[in-house]
């Protein structure tokens, strides 16, 4: 009895040794199993393929300087890749994503593992599937942070929160494109625009389907703006706010003032908010910058929106 409950700690002790050090060996790893699940929005439910059964996809968080390992699992039915858009794979460049560029698609019911180091970028850059039109499905943010001991070229921020916009079809997006290749049109355009997947009051059915950002008053935070829409560039504001951009594209800027943000398509923005207006809620809003004759080039001009609320509520 007593041998046998010290062979089991000392099995335990090594466990805990060699897994702390999978952990700790400054590695981030994944696993993304791409398969079908139904999404509600506008109205309806919707068979997509999601990343691990949440739309967006999980949120990567990394260091500067850190590995990262994706094991992508491709259980849907459509070719998959992954590309790591921004990322400057140095020596990787087989891990990069783009179908039929760096590699062919994850077939269905077959693996790809990604291997890349993140090296002398901080910020924030995204990952988005790269085969045709299964982006709109597959997608989430890649958050890079200063190596241990570094810190930020500002204030530290009291919470750091990634807002990914999107659009969305109620439709299979994958038949959108199909569609629209085979007859020569250009697609038909999204639905709805979104802010970390969720449409906002101004669409049909979405009044429960809101981003809600609850923040506290007189505390910094930073917005990790990302444009993971198909055809837009987009501006974003928040009503009786100013930001700080204090990066783009996982690269810090000169530090400047604003009260509204254009991301262009596939593009970041880092932006400290402070929360320094009345406690109350305000609307926070993206909608396309249209650039073109509309009558001649249509734009998806829909306007999603979020909610910014100020709360008191313990830490
Ligand atoms: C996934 O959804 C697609 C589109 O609705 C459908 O064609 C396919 O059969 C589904 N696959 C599985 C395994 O349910
Ligand atoms: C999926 O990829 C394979 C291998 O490149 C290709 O032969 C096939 O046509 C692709 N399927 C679709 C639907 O594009
Ligand atoms: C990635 O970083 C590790 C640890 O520093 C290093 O051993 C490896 O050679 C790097 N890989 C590439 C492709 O640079
Ligand atoms: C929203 O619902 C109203 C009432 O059912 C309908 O008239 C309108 O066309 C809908 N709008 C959209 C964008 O679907
Ligand atoms: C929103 O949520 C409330 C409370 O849970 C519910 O009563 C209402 O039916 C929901 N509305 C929609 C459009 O889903
Ligand atoms: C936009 O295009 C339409 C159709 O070609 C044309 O009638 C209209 O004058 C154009 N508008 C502008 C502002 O150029």
């Amino acid at each position: 009895m007593r041998t046998s409950s010290l062979l089991s700690l000392s099995w335990a002790l090594a466990l805990l040794a060699s897994s702390s050090s999978l952990v700790s060996a400054d590695v981030v790893e994944h696993t993304f199993e791409v398969a079908n699940v139904t999404v509600t929005r506008l109205c309806r439910d919707n068979v997509i393929a999601a990343v691990n059964g949440i739309f967006p996809g999980p949120t990567i968080y990394v260091r500067e300087g850190e590995t990262i390992i994706v094991h992508v699992i491709n259980n849907s039915p459509y070719n998959l890749t992954i590309h790591w858009h921004g990322v400057f794979q140095l020596s990787s460049q087989w891990a990069d994503g783009p179908e039929y560029v760096t590699q062919c698609p994850v077939l269905p019911g077959k693996k790809y593992t990604h291997k890349f180091n993140i090296t002398a970028q901080e910020g924030t850059l995204w990952w988005h599937a790269h085969t045709a039109f299964f982006h709109g499905w597959v997608y989430g943010a890649l958050v890079i942070r200063p190596r241990l001991g570094h810190s930020y070229p500002f204030p530290k921020p009291y919470k750091e929160v990634p807002i990914v916009l999107g659009e969305w079809w109620n439709a299979n997006i994958i038949e959108v494109l199909e569609e629209a290749t085979k007859f020569g049109n250009p697609p038909r355009l999204s639905d709805a625009h979104t802010i970390n997947g969720l449409p906002g009051p101004l669409y049909n059915c979405s009044q429960n389907q809101t981003f809600r950002l609850r923040v506290r008053h007189g505390k910094p935070y930073m917005l990790r703006i990302i444009n993971a829409a198909l055809n837009e560039h987009l501006f974003f504001k928040i009503a009786r706010h100013t930001f700080t951009v204090a990066a783009v594209d996982a690269s810090y800027t000169n530090p400047y003032d604003t009260d509204v943000i254009v991301v262009a398509l596939g593009q970041t923005v880092d932006a400290l908010l402070t929360a320094n207006q009345a406690m109350d809620s305000y609307f926070m809003a993206a909608t396309p910058y249209q650039t073109v004759n509309t009558s001649v080039v249509p734009v998806a001009d829909t306007t999603t929106t979020g909610v910014v609320v100020y709360q008191d509520f313990p830490d």
